[in-house]
């Protein structure tokens, strides 16, 4: 799907309509074991993704898709809850529209979250990774299809220095450890083969996973900041005893997600507005 401009600046307008004015400078875009830090949105404009023009329809089974305009403490953001992965329909670009909405409607800054497989002994479930950088290990890109030289992106600090600076800070101060690492982005659905987890981490992987950075580089193109944590809801395969199943991960996100959003409002609070 070619998302435009027509589109993009839809959707600005009706944000600034919803909202009443002026958008916040940073979002969040929530992954699985995240969706707690909708309910601490206060003040919020609830405006669903099929209202935007430039979103994607997510699919059935409840994840509608919505955006929150509001306030985290003092901090006004805006949050997505919902995101459409590219394991879905092949596209990359799912969140292209998204991205470049936020981007068009003033924000700098865009924090991600998610869910990961952890491939190192001392990361371990309900822990929470900060990424450090990522391996785009699906080999695939949002970006193709652009044109002009915009889309030859450098990706040399894709994860803000200063901000995961802020991130490591704020974590230390809490007494919550928070480990810095490199997340391996694999198409999914599908879990990985044992041998695949050990490539994972002869490539100096930390952690797995199924999203996030399609979004990093439409961010980084779109030139937007970006920080991104990872929720660990497992060992990757063949690290564990077990099996590995989407309702382990939700069941694990759903137990430690709610000291994760806490970490994640206190980093929300610190961060430059
Ligand atoms: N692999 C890939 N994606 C994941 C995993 C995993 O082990 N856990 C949560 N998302």
């Amino acid at each position: 799907m070619q998302i435009d401009d027509v589109a993009v600046q839809a959707s600005v307008a009706k944000l600034k309509e919803r909202a009443g004015g002026g958008l916040p400078a940073i979002a969040v875009l929530l992954g699985s074991g995240w969706g707690g830090l909708a309910q601490r949105v206060e003040g919020a404009a609830v405006v669903d993704y099929a209202e935007l023009p430039a979103f994607p329809l997510l699919g059935v089974g409840g994840h509608a898709g919505r955006l929150l305009v509001g306030r985290v403490g003092a901090t006004p953001v805006i949050v997505l809850a919902g995101r459409k992965h590219a394991y879905e329909t092949g596209d990359a670009a799912a969140m292209k529209g998204a991205i470049r909405t936020l981007a068009a409607a003033g924000v700098r800054t865009l924090v991600q979250t998610n869910a990961a497989g952890s491939l190192h002994a001392s990361l371990g479930p309900g822990d929470v990774m900060l990424l450090a950088d990522h391996l785009n290990l699906a080999q695939r890109s949002p970006l193709v299809g652009d044109t002009g030289n915009s889309r030859f992106v450098d990706l040399a600090d894709a994860y803000d220095p200063l901000l995961r600076q802020r991130a490591l800070a704020t974590a230390e101060a809490l007494g919550r450890p928070l480990r810095e690492g490199i997340y391996a982005w694999v198409l999914g659905p599908q879990f990985e083969t044992p041998a695949e987890v050990r490539m994972l981490q002869r490539l100096g992987a930390d952690a797995v996973g199924m999203s996030t950075v399609p979004e990093t580089i439409l961010a980084r193109h779109a030139g937007l900041h970006v920080l991104a944590l990872s929720l660990i809801t497992n060992m990757a395969c063949g690290l564990a005893d077990g099996r590995l199943g989407h309702e382990q991960t939700l069941s694990v996100a759903a137990q430690a997600g709610g000291r994760a959003v806490d970490l994640l409002a206190a980093i929300l609070a610190e961060l430059p507005a």
